[in-house]
């Protein structure tokens, strides 16, 4: 029996332009998913969840049909999922689900994948089992984590740049306590509207789009935005400036909100509360529409703050919500 780990994610800036060929910052995390294998004579795939099925059904056999298209032999395995991350909170937990379990499969086969083969497999998986048009940002993040860092992914090139995180500093999030709402046909929608506008200004992609080209255009407008301010973050974090990162990690989520409308009354409310709890930096992370805000806090106080914005939060809205403090995780592979 073989066993393998693929951490979820937290994004620190850079939303919505992962499918832009854009950039994106974010960090996985101490939550992981686990699967522990071992191969059949025969080619059924058998996956058991140890602590209450998440639906992985339908993304076992999305993973395994996308691994046959690349090669892999058909062979079985009985494999035993277990996870920490909570589902559909917008913490990856099914990139972590499909990394895993493309390990495991490749293992029991003897298949080999490079890391970043084995990421575009997963994201073609998850679109095929949701339907969701996604980027490569959670799968790539899963598969390259770096203990302590968080990762400068080009989406374009695929590269990946781990840049620490300042020691004293921890990582906040808080779920809003409400599903993700819409997601599917809005994510869908929202991306296709960047498209559109790309495909009107004869480029590739919103990555390529000046500023100027895209004033007039909200959508446009924050991808182009945003993807500035990953740079600078990137460059914040290189230097150890804090300050600076949460003042960019602050301008994204008002983009988000304004530019590219997918917060929610409650999310605003949540960056709000983190904001009045001591914490720097708040904002969503990942699609929008519900799940959660990421913010930075100086690790001591950082689950005092955690608590406070979210006694504040369920006073104003009524809605319970759950509090992470995370470390950035190593990426996905083997355990011993
Ligand atoms: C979801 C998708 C990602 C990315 C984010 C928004 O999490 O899976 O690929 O597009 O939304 O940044």
């Amino acid at each position: 029996m073989h066993s393998f780990r693929a951490p979820g994610r937290v994004n620190l800036i850079g939303d919505h332009t992962d499918y832009n060929d854009g950039f994106v910052l974010p960090a996985a995390i101490d939550l992981e998913c686990v699967v522990r294998a071992t191969a059949r004579t025969d080619d059924l795939v058998r996956v058991t969840w140890l602590d209450g099925d998440a639906g992985s059904g339908r993304y076992a056999d999305a993973v395994r049909s996308v691994l046959a298209e690349l090669g892999r032999a058909p062979i079985g395995m009985d494999a035993e999922v277990s996870s920490t991350i909570p589902v559909g909170s917008g913490l990856s937990s099914s990139a972590a689900l499909e990394v895993s379990l493309a390990l495991a499969l490749c293992d029991v086969a003897r298949f080999e994948l490079a890391p970043v083969e084995l990421a575009l497999a997963c994201q073609r998986a998850e679109q095929r089992a949701t339907g969701v048009p996604c980027g490569i940002m959670e799968q790539l993040a899963s598969v390259s984590g770096r203990a302590g860092a968080a990762l400068l992914i080009d989406c374009r090139s695929l590269e990946v740049e781990p840049i620490p995180l300042p020691d004293g500093v921890a990582i906040v999030v808080v779920h809003s306590g409400l599903p993700r709402r819409l997601e599917g046909s809005a994510y869908a929608e929202r991306r296709a509207a960047c498209e559109a506008v790309a495909a009107r200004l004869g480029l590739n992609a919103l990555r390529d789009a000046t500023p100027e080209q895209v004033a007039d255009e909200p959508r446009a407008r924050h991808v182009v935005s945003e993807n500035g301010r990953v740079l600078d973050a990137a460059d914040a974090l290189r230097r150890g400036d804090v300050d600076r990162l949460a003042s960019l990690m602050s301008a994204s989520h008002a983009s988000l909100r304004d530019d590219f409308e997918v917060s929610t009354p409650e999310l605003d409310a949540l960056v709000e509360a983190l904001g009045r709890a001591g914490a720097a930096g708040a904002r969503l992370t990942g699609a929008g529409f519900g799940g959660c805000v990421v913010a930075l806090a100086p690790s001591d106080g950082a689950a005092a703050v955690a608590e406070r914005a979210a006694d504040d939060y369920r006073r104003r809205t009524g809605v319970v919500p759950t509090t992470y403090v995370c470390r950035p995780a190593a990426g996905a592979g083997a355990l011993a």
